[in-house]
């Protein structure tokens, strides 16, 4: 079966279930997971022959003109997972938990990955490693697939003081090395089925890859992980800034602003629409 297609074919691959993830990641082919927040590029993304459509909170910075992740509250993420879910991709659609939905108490992390559930989310994803095992237990107790993320966690900015790479000294204090490693353990032990790892060194994403038994997706962790993913708009150069993680693959913000300059100089040359256009 092609995993590719034009926007005009009917998607004919298999869903991507959570057994496909395991039996991708058991035979050791490279996981495909992008951010999308609509319909539409949920259908393009999935054309594309995407494995997990991830609707990230990142749409606060993406779409919502946001400084960081922050503001963005669980109805505007069911909202977004719902439009996604119009799209019926063959994708795996992941549900991203946003701050304040789910560190007050394992119940509301259960009844905030409901509402994402319900929304069309088929699994979710949260930060946080070992404060957060109790918290992935309880959710995949109740059948809901868990993503954990470590590492540069975008939620946990202040802490941070900014989206700083992590894991680059040694220590057990948040964010340094051999806490990294518990934080992998502690999220693979308490059920999460895959673990995103976000701005780490690439040999201790190698390291964690090498010491887990579920899959490492990583962004800005380097090439050895067993997936990747990145944020859409920025892989179709659509976002006014650059990052050393990151790559544009296609350079529609260019073409947008031709297209739309083109258009408007035919209104206000007259041109369009022409009379092929118009009705009679
Ligand atoms: O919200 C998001 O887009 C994410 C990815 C960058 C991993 O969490």
């Amino acid at each position: 079966m092609p995993r590719t297609g034009s926007t005009h074919e009917p998607n004919e691959r298999t869903k991507v279930t959570l057994p496909e993830v395991g039996r991708l990641y058991a035979e050791g082919t490279k996981l495909t997971m992008i951010t999308a927040y609509d319909a539409t590029f949920a259908r393009l993304v999935d054309l594309a022959g995407i494995d997990v459509i991830l609707v990230g909170d990142s749409v606060g910075m993406v779409l919502q003109g946001e400084a960081n992740t922050i503001p963005v509250t669980l109805d505007e993420m069911a909202y977004h997972v719902r439009l996604v879910a119009k799209a019926r991709p063959k994708a795996m659609i992941a549900g991203d938990l946003p701050f304040g939905s789910y560190q007050v108490s394992p119940q509301q992390a259960v009844e905030s990955s409901i509402a994402l559930m319900k929304a069309g989310a088929e699994c979710v994803k949260l930060e946080g490693g070992v404060s957060m095992a109790e918290t992935i237990a309880a959710i995949t107790r109740v059948d809901i697939p868990v993503v954990g993320h470590i590492g540069l966690t975008p939620q946990s900015i202040h802490r941070m003081g900014g989206h700083r790479v992590q894991g680059k000294r040694s220590g057990f204090e948040a964010g340094g090395r051999e806490r990294l490693l518990e934080d992998a353990h502690a999220v693979e032990q308490a059920g999460a089925f895959a673990v995103v790892l976000e701005g780490i060194p690439r040999d201790l994403a190698s390291e964690i890859r090498n010491k887990l038994s579920i899959p490492t997706i990583g962004i800005g962790a380097g090439p050895d992980c067993d997936g990747q993913v990145l944020v859409l708009h920025d892989v179709l150069g659509l976002s006014d800034r650059t990052y050393k993680f990151s790559k544009a693959f296609a350079a529609l913000g260019e073409q947008a602003i031709a297209g739309t300059a083109a258009y408007a100089a035919d209104v206000r040359n007259g041109v369009w629409p022409d009379d092929q256009h118009s009705f009679h």
